[in-house]
C-alpha cells in the first residue's frame, strides 16, 4: 500500500480472519485520497526494498509469516502427512493450496500441537456439514468434507493441561460443537486441581474449563448431547512425536510415534523431558501444527533466521535506517488480531517519533508511487488496483449469494486477474 504524500510504504500482511470491522478499515485505508493499493506485486523480486527505499521516507514491512515449522521426524513426507498452514490455506480458497487435496478417508486424525490453530483445524474436520455450508470455506473443501470419513480427531501437545496454547473461546467452540463428544485421558490431569488456585486469571479460567470438559460428570442435557455425538475430540498431553509410518501396502501414513514426556520446572516455562517411554497410534491423517514462521523477502533487510524474524526495536528494523516492520514480522507468530493491531500501533509510533526527533529525514523530497509504477512498468508488472480487488471481491460475493454462503473465492491468481481485468 503507497501513501501518496510519499512518505510511506506498507507490504500488507493478508489475514484470513474475515471481521468485518478488519475489512471495513482496510477498505477505508486502501480508498483514502493519500494512499495508493499495488496488489499482486511481489517485493523482493518485482520491485526490491532498496528501491522501495529510494521512493519513500521510510518502509513498513509487514507480510506476517507465510512459511511453517516442520516438526522434523522421520514420515512427515508422507501421504497423509500435511502441515496445517497447507491444511487451513486448502479450506480457505490459498491458490497455492489448491491442489492439496488432503486423503480423509481415515477414521483417525492426528493433531501435533494444540494452539488457537490446532483447534481450527479439528473443528474445520468435525464440523456438521451443514454449518460449514454457511461459511466461506471453498466449494472443493466442502466437497471433500463431505466424503471424509475422520470420526476421531486427537490433538496432541509436548506439555501438560497447564501449558496449553489455545484460548478459552477457541476451546468453548471445541466443547460446544455439535455432533462431538471429548475424549480424555484422566491420568493427564494428577496435579491440576491443586495447582489450579496458584494459576494467574486467564490460565486458571481456560484450565477449569479444560478438567471440567475432561474430568467432570456432565449435567443431563450435556450427557444426552455426548450420548448422540457420532464424532470424537481429545487432547493427548505429555506426548512428542518422532516417528510416522506408513502403511506397507500403500505408502499411506498409517501411525505415529509418540515419546511421553515428563514436565521438568512449573508454569508456563516448563519443559517436556523425553521419559523413554513411547505408544503408537493408529491413524491416516497427520495435521502438524505447531507454529508459522516469517521468511526473508530481500537479502538486503536483515534477518534473523534462528528467530524467523527481523531484527527491531519496537518496530525498528535494527542497521537499516528508515526500515521499519509489524506483526508477526516484528514478533513472532503469536497474538490474535487485537494484540497485531497494538503491536502496530507501536511501530507507527516509533515512526512518528523518528520523524519528529529527526532520526528520520523527511527535510528532502521523495518520489513516491510514480517511480514505483514507473519501474514496475518497465518489468512488465501489471499491478492489481484497489478498484480491480472490488470487481474480484464483489464477484466472489455474488457467487457466494447464489449458494446461501457469506463468498465463493476463486482458486486461481489467473481467474482473479481476469476479473480484475475485465
Ligand atoms: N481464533 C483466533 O483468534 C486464532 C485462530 C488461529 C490462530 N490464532 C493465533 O495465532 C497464533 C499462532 O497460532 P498457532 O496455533 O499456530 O501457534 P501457537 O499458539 O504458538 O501454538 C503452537 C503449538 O505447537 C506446539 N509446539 C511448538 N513447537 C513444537 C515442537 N517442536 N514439538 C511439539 N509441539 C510443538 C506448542 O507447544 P509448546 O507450548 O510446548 O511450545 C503449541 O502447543 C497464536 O497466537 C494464536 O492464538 C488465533
Amino acid at each position: 500500500m503507497f501513501m501518496n504524500d510519499e512518505t510511506f510504504f506498507c507490504t500488507i500482511n493478508v489475514f484470513i480472519f474475515v471481521l468485518q470491522n478488519v475489512i471495513n478499515t482496510f477498505t477505508q485505508t486502501a480508498k483514502h485520497s493519500r494512499c495508493s493499493f499495488y496488489g499482486n506485486v511481489n517485493v523482493g523480486k518485482d520491485v526490491t526494498i532498496g528501491e522501495l527505499q529510494q521512493a519513500y521516507h521510510a518502509v513498513i514491512l509487514s507480510y506476517g509469516a507465510e512459511g511453517n515449522r516442520r516438526v522434523g521426524v522421520p514420515g512427515e513426507d508422507l501421504r497423509g502427512v500435511y502441515s496445517a498452514k497447507d491444511f487451513v490455506g486448502w479450506y480457505n480458497g490459498l491458490p497455492s493450496c489448491r491442489e492439496l487435496s488432503p486423503d480423509l478417508s481415515c477414521e483417525t486424525a492426528v493433531i501435533l500441537g494444540q494452539g488457537n490453530v490446532a483447534l481450527d483445524v479439528a473443528r474445520i474436520l468435525l464440523s456438521p456439514l451443514d454449518a460449514l455450508k454457511k461459511t466461506d470455506i471453498t466449494q472443493p473443501a466442502l466437497e471433500a468434507l463431505a466424503e471424509s470419513q475422520v470420526r476421531k480427531v486427537l490433538i496432541v501437545g509436548r506439555r501438560g493441561p497447564m501449558q496449553i496454547a489455545c484460548t478459552i473461546k477457541e476451546l468453548r467452540e471445541m466443547v460446544n460443537l455439535p455432533g462431538t463428544r471429548p475424549e480424555m485421558v484422566a491420568a493427564d490431569f494428577e496435579g491440576v486441581p491443586e495447582a489450579l488456585k496458584d494459576l494467574p486469571r486467564p490460565r486458571k479460567r481456560l484450565t477449569e474449563l479444560l478438567m471440567k470438559t475432561a474430568m467432570e460428570v456432565p449435567g443431563d442435557k450435556e450427557l444426552e448431547r455426548r450420548k448422540n455425538a457420532t464424532k470424537i475430540w481429545g487432547f493427548r498431553f505429555y506426548r512428542s512425536p518422532t516417528e510416522i509410518f506408513a502403511d506397507p501396502s500403500h505408502s499411506r501414513t498409517a501411525s505415529i510415534r509418540l515419546a511421553v514426556n515428563r514436565l521438568e520446572g512449573s508454569g508456563e516455562r516448563a519443559q517436556a523431558v523425553l521419559t523413554g517411554e513411547v505408544e503408537d497410534v493408529s491413524c491416516g491423517l497427520v495435521i502438524s501444527s505447531i507454529g508459522y514462521k516469517s521468511l526473508p523477502i530481500d537479502p538486503s533487510v536483515p534477518f534473523d533466521s534462528r528467530r524467523a524474524i527481523v531484527p527491531n526495536s519496537v518496530g525498528r528494523v535494527h542497521q537499516a535506517a528508515g526500515l521499519y516492520c509489524s506483526g508477526w514480522l516484528k514478533t513472532g507468530p503469536t497474538g490474535v488480531i487485537a494484540t497485531t493491531m497494538n503491536n502496530s500501533f507501536d511501530t507507527a509510533r516509533s515512526l512518528l517519533e523518528d520523524v519528529d526527533s529527526g532520526t528520520l529525514d523527511i527535510s528532502t523530497g521523495k518520489p513516491g508511487s510514480q517511480i514505483v509504477s514507473m519501474l514496475l512498468e518497465e518489468r512488465g508488472v501489471k499491478p492489481v488496483t484497489f478498484s480491480d480487488w472490488e470487481k474480484i471481491d464483489s464477484l466472489e460475493m455474488r457467487k457466494g449469494e447464489a449458494c446461501g454462503k457469506p463468498r465463493e473465492k476463486l482458486l486461481t491468481v489467473e481467474e482473479m486477474l481476469k476479473v480484475a481485468r475485465t
